[in-house]
């Protein structure tokens, strides 16, 4: 059995000015210092990087974008580029998040892209893949997975593919209380983990795949110890340091 490091990701979406976010980083430190055995980030607005990163510094709390464009430069007004992440030590960037997908019509095809965009500057991408309410519904579930995946990571090479951490957010779970059932959790994130052993048997002993949805305090447990999930993207439930401190914990128990 690989060993594969838990990671709980928060993903504040957009909230917190950076004062905002100073004050919420001295309440979370405390709280994970002593827990080891899991990966801990914050994925911010870009405006709280900096401040972020410099005030995590030497902490167990790494510091993560929530978008980036594919292009290193250019005349793409209004985006950021994985070298400018990179030059701030930001450690990682969240790509292709359900609310980039239907709201700023982020496309399979500019994902394929950023993705290795990501890793090639060194910076560990979490790929957001999930299915909507419709699709679940009419049993196509499968079908977008192998879809999102395949499309997605079709630039990323197979010895690269563990260095990507893959988030299955069903979407109608995503900030409506309404939490995945474990079995639904582990099945879709299991049928995940066999796309990538499609192309590489190490990857997908190796690949780390999330689950999110509404994780709370009060289901993180269950959700956690599912023999694939190997950690949590937490929207809501981490903009409150105490709260994403107990998700946190909840990930070693
Ligand atoms: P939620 O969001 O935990 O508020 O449902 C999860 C996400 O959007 O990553």
């Amino acid at each position: 059995m690989a060993q594969r490091a838990p990671l709980v990701a928060g993903n504040w979406k957009m909230y917190k000015t950076e004062a905002q976010a100073e004050e919420y980083i001295q309440g979370l430190l405390p709280r994970v210092s002593s827990v080891s055995g899991v990966e801990v980030a914050i994925c911010v607005p870009f405006t709280d990087l900096r401040a972020m990163v410099d005030s995590a510094r030497g902490s167990r709390v790494e510091v993560y974008a929530q978008n980036l464009h594919q292009e290193a430069d250019g005349a793409f007004t209004g985006e950021v580029s994985a070298p400018m992440l990179a030059e701030l030590d930001v450690h990682g960037v969240v790509l292709g998040h359900s609310e980039r997908r239907e709201l700023f019509g982020e496309s399979d095809r500019a994902l394929a892209q950023k993705v290795p965009a990501a890793l090639a500057a060194g910076l560990k991408p979490i790929l957001c893949v999930g299915e909507t309410e419709a699709e679940r519904d009419a049993g196509d579930t499968e079908r977008k997975l192998r879809q999102q995946i395949a499309e997605d990571l079709v630039e990323v090479a197979d010895d690269e593919l563990a260095d990507v951490v893959i988030a299955y957010e069903p979407i109608w779970a995503i900030g409506t209380g309404r939490v995945a059932m474990p079995e639904q959790a582990q099945e879709a994130v299991a049928f995940i983990r066999a796309l990538i052993e499609g192309r590489s048997a190490e990857a997908a002993r190796r690949v780390r795949i999330l689950y999110g949805g509404s994780v709370k305090p009060g289901n993180a447990r269950e959700l956690l110890a599912l023999p694939d999930v190997d950690g949590a993207l937490v929207g809501g439930a981490s903009l409150d340091p105490a709260s994403f401190a107990e998700i946190v914990t909840a990930a070693v128990a």
